[in-house]
């Protein structure tokens, strides 16, 4: 086999075999085909797509290409959730111990945040001494202990998708469906849970801004998952505004104790009920998605899911005393209000723009290489469709540096948009994707 044929195959529009597919993954891989070769290649794939099952071949060699978890020491059906990447997106830490808390294994391998959106892996190290790597036997014990471990992925976690990703960063060939699909899929499949439950966010703060989009990227993934022999579902869900109404990684710490508390904000709870609801249907606990929502919501009103995060805390070192005072959180020097110059009611806020604040204030990273603060942030006080009157606060900036926290002042005030007459709630759930087919709920 010639790397040259297989581009030129591409390059005509015609589709690639499984061993030409693992050839050049295997090959890139190991070092042995040059990055220039297989940019070619990837721009080919860019112009001339792939099919479903060219997909799946890229997937699993990609997948394969390392480390694969192997969870088949932890009893019961492992359910993996994932979130393609949001503004204020904590439902991971909302849904994973209340899942846990009603008898299912949350065994979760999670990233970091890059660019405007947090990362799970960064929210849980703004706890005081929690630890996000644990050896494997570690993480396997303490799930079939409590039920729950939640880890940072390892670098050995599906190695070919990195340098692949690496090199379609720079080379303009990020924005292809089946490379993209192929490229979250692999680290799923390589974390080796049963079945998925994919959160597809689509809105001005997501990675898919629109919404075709978005369901495209949905409908392939749930295809991989399904091809792989792993039960998965997407859910498309709304990220024109932040979920919730923290963003910045401590403050949104925070908000999971508030909605431990039964103080969460509604649009967080509705997200993260329909997830969580989702996750216990594919491990066979329920049969409907309305008795999933009922189980978890006991589960917060009766606090065992407050329990199971406490435990989920301790056992990985952290000071689980922020349950009882909050306070003890990284802090902020400098706490500020931004103050509404209008009367009328909030049409929009751009996600994307209430991001950026939280990464300018040093809650984010601009590079993977980057220091994270993780006391910064901002708080939304107002959310759109709430009624607002000049003077009113509408949200807060936290903030350890005053030229971060203006320039963080005015992306605030830049997302916020005001109509002078009533605006409709958003929908948030708005499409569910099986392998049967896309339905509402
Ligand atoms: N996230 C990924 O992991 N891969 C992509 O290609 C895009 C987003």
């Amino acid at each position: 086999m010639r790397i040259y044929d297989i581009i030129t195959k591409k390059r005509d529009g015609f589709a690639l075999t499984k061993p030409e597919i693992d050839y050049f993954v295997n090959g890139f891989t190991k070092g042995e085909i040059p990055d220039y070769q297989i940019s070619a290649l990837l721009m080919a794939i860019y112009f001339s797509g792939m099919n479903e099952e060219e997909t799946l071949n890229l997937t699993m060699a990609m997948a394969n290409s390392g480390d694969l978890l192997d969870l088949t020491k932890i009893a019961g059906r492992k359910v993996d959730k994932h979130s393609t990447g949001g503004v204020g997106d904590k439902t991971t830490l909302v849904i994973a111990p209340m899942v846990a808390s009603v008898g299912i294994p949350v065994a979760k391998m999670s990233g970091r945040g890059l660019g405007h959106t947090g990362g799970t892996i960064d929210k849980l190290e703004s706890i005081p001494g929690f630890s996000v790597s644990l050896s494997e036997e570690k993480f396997i014990d303490n799930v079939n202990r409590i039920n729950i471990a939640v880890v940072g992925q390892t670098a050995n976690l599906a190695p070919a998708d990195k340098k692949l990703y690496a090199l379609r960063d720079v080379t303009a060939t990020v924005d292809n469906m089946s490379l993209i699909a192929s490229s979250i899929m692999s680290k799923k499949l390589a974390s080796g849970a049963d079945a998925i439950v994919l959160d597809v966010k689509t809105g001005s703060g997501a990675f898919m801004q629109n919404e075709e989009d978005a369901i495209c990227l949905a409908r392939q993934m749930v295809a991989i998952g399904t091809g792989a022999g792993k039960d998965t579902v997407a859910v498309v869900t709304n990220m024109d505004e932040p979920l919730g109404n923290a963003v910045g990684n401590a403050l949104e710490i925070h908000e999971v104790i508030d909605a431990l508390n039964e103080n969460g904000p509604k649009d967080l709870m509705e997200v993260s009920y329909v997830l969580g609801a989702f996750m216990l249907k594919l491990a066979g606990k329920t049969d409907t998605l309305e008795e999933g929502i009922d189980i978890l919501q006991a589960a917060i009103e009766n606090g065992s899911a407050k329990s199971k995060f406490k435990e989920f805390i301790e056992a990985q070192g952290g000071d689980s005393d922020i349950l009882m005072n909050p306070d003890l959180l990284p802090k902020a020097g400098i706490i500020m209000d931004v103050i509404a110059d209008t009367d009328g009611f909030v049409s929009s806020i751009d996600a994307k723009s209430i991001g950026k604040a939280s990464l300018v204030l040093g809650g984010g990273r601009e590079t993977k290489e980057s220091d994270i603060d993780y006391s910064v942030g901002v708080v939304l006080k107002k959310k759109v469709a709430d009624r607002v009157e000049r003077g009113d606060c509408i949200a807060i900036i936290h903030a350890n540096d005053k030229e971060q926290l203006k320039i963080a002042k005015n992306l605030v005030r830049e997302a916020y948009r005001f109509s002078k007459t009533p605006v409709p709630k958003q929908k948030l759930i708005k499409w569910v994707v099986t392998k049967e087919g896309i339905t509402k709920i």
